[in-house]
């Protein structure tokens, strides 16, 4: 798994977030063997959905039901705008664990795949039981910076695929070349949660597609 997170970077939302989606879109047609989702804008889930023919997550969902919610975004409202999947306390959008828990539940129900990021091993420990569908191992201080998680610590990163057992780990903050995916996935990483270095790139097709040979 190879997840896009959009954030809310200029140029990854509104019509722009379509032009993008499609960049990546037919970059990802090259390859057979690897699926590509795109973590999308909330207000931008459906507009991708419905113009482009990649999978999309949402960035974040509020763990509640349909009903007395006004402003939330709920898995269910999510799920019918077309998403597939979602990040789930991101460290920019940060949630306690009962409410992780729920999203978790609640996500499940809807059949969307919940991808829980956590900030270290610790708190892979504590969310591991919740049972999500991945896991994200993202230190907070590596993200957007020129240093990727691997290369700053990789016992850190073993730790955290140990921590998170028989969940998959997915590996993010910083990764930005072939080499760090390669590395990633030697240390036991299943897949990449990636931003800056594709989204911010010049040539967001090309920048993607020189990650992806590490695999
Ligand atoms: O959600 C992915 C993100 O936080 C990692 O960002 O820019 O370090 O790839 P970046």
């Amino acid at each position: 798994m190879f997840i896009i997170n959009f954030k809310n970077y200029p140029g990854a939302f509104g019509k722009e977030a379509v032009d993008l989606a499609k960049e990546i879109r037919d970059a990802s047609n090259e390859i057979s063997n690897l699926e590509v989702f795109l973590a999308v804008p909330l207000v931008d889930i459906y507009r991708v959905h419905s113009q482009v023919d990649i999978p999309v997550f949402s960035q974040h969902v509020d763990p509640f039901l349909p009903g007395q919610t006004t402003g939330f975004s709920i898995p269910l409202a999510v799920r019918k705008a077309g998403a597939v999947g979602t990040l789930v306390n991101h460290s920019e959008n940060p949630m306690d664990l009962d409410m992780i828990r729920e999203a978790v539940r609640l996500c499940d129900e809807v059949e969307l795949t919940s991808v829980v990021c956590a900030d270290s091993p610790a708190v892979i420990d504590q969310i591991r039981d919740f049972k999500p569908d991945y896991i994200a191992f993202e230190p907070p201080e590596l993200i957007g910076g020129d240093v990727s998680v691997v290369e700053a610590d990789e016992f850190v990163v073993a730790s955290a695929v140990s921590a998170a057992g028989s969940i998959p780990l997915l590996v993010g903050a910083g990764i930005g070349s072939a080499a760090d995916v390669s590395r990633g996935l030697e240390l036991g990483a299943e897949g990449f949660l990636v931003a800056s270095a594709i989204v911010k790139a010049e040539d967001p097709a090309k920048a993607f597609l020189e990650l992806i040979q590490g695999y």
